[in-house]
C-alpha cells in the first residue's frame, strides 16, 4: 500500500541519515560551476540542502528551488544550526516564475527524472531557460537508463534492503525497495519501505513509491536543443554515476 508523498515529512526527517554514507563525490563539480559562473546561482530540488549548505558555507551565492515545504523546513534548520540563512523557494522546478535571473541553474541526482508526466521534464529546462541570464549554464545531473530500474520487473520481486543507517538517537532506519510494475512507457515504479527500529522495536513503518522516468544521453540532449539551449553536453556524472548534462542560454537571446 502506498500511504503517502514521496519527500513528506517523514521522509524529510529520515532523508539525510539514509543517505549520510552514500559517496555522492559532486560537491566539487557544482561548486567548480557555481565559482565559474555570474553569482548567483540556483539549485533545483535542493531538497535537504545537502549541496546547498556546504556551497552557501563556502561563501558561493546560490539559492535553493523544493517544491516540498517538509525537506525546505529541515533544510532551514540545518541552516540556522549552521548560522546560514538561504535563499530558499517553494515551487514545483516545472513551474516557477522567480522574476530575476541566474548565472547556473543545477539540478543533482537526477532529480529531473522525478517528473514522469509527458511534457514536464521539457517544462523544466523551459523555467531554466527563462532564469539564466544569457551565457548563463544549465547543468543536470542524470542516472544512466541502462542503469535504472527494471522497467518490467516480476510481480512478485522480493523487497531488498536497500539502505540501513543507525541515527543520532541510537534508532537504525533502514529502507527496503520493489520495483513495481510500470505505470507508463519508459517510467518506473519502485516501493520503498521505510522502518525505523529502536532497542530492537519497529516503531515507525511507511510505505512510498517512486516514480522515475530517465532519460538518456541522447534524449537530454534532444530537449536542451528543443528548449533553445547551446553548447548542449553530456559527460560522466559527478563521482563516476550517471551523466551530466550540460548547455548554455545563447548570449544574445
Ligand atoms: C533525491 S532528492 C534531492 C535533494 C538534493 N538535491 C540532494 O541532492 O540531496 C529530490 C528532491 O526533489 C524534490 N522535488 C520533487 N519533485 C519536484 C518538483 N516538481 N519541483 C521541485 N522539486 C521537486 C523533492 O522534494 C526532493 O527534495
Amino acid at each position: 500500500m502506498i500511504d503517502g508523498d514521496t519527500y513528506d515529512a517523514l521522509v524529510a526527517e529520515l532523508y539525510d541519515d539514509i543517505l549520510a554514507d552514500v559517496p555522492f563525490g559532486d560537491l566539487e563539480v557544482w561548486a567548480e560551476m557555481v565559482r565559474t559562473a555570474e553569482a548567483p546561482a540556483l539549485e533545483l530540488a535542493c531538497g535537504t540542502g545537502r549541496v546547498l549548505l556546504p556551497l552557501l558555507a563556502r561563501g558561493l551565492a546560490v539559492e535553493g528551488l523544493d517544491v516540498s515545504e517538509a525537506m525546505l523546513a529541515v533544510c532551514r534548520r540545518k541552516a540556522a544550526a549552521q548560522g546560514l540563512a538561504p535563499v530558499l523557494h517553494r515551487a514545483a522546478m516545472q513551474d516557477f516564475d522567480l522574476g530575476r535571473r541566474f548565472g547556473a541553474v543545477f539540478c543533482p541526482v537526477a532529480s529531473l527524472s522525478l517528473l514522469t508526466a509527458d511534457g514536464s521534464q521539457a517544462a523544466v529546462l523551459a523555467c531554466a531557460f527563462r532564469h539564466l541570464r544569457p551565457g548563463g549554464v544549465l547543468a543536470l545531473a542524470m542516472d544512466d537508463l541502462a542503469e535504472s530500474e527494471d522497467v518490467s520487473p516480476p510481480a512478485d520481486a522480493p523487497a531488498v534492503l536497500h539502505r540501513e543507517a543507525r541515527r543520532a538517537d541510537g534508532s537504525v532506519v533502514r529502507v527496503h525497495r520493489r520495483p513495481l510494475p510500470a505505470s507508463a512507457a519508459g517510467v518506473t515504479r519502485t516501493e520503498l519501505v521505510y522502518t525505523v527500529e529502536q532497542d530492537g522495536r519497529v516503531v515507525t513503518r511507511a510505505v512510498r513509491a517512486v516514480d522515475l522516468r530517465p532519460p538518456s544521453p541522447e534524449a537530454m540532449r534532444a530537449l536542451l536543443t528543443a528548449a533553445g539551449f547551446t553548447s548542449v553536453g553530456v559527460v560522466s556524472g559527478p563521482g563516476g554515476d550517471g551523466f551530466l548534462a550540460t548547455a548554455r542560454r545563447p548570449a544574445a537571446t
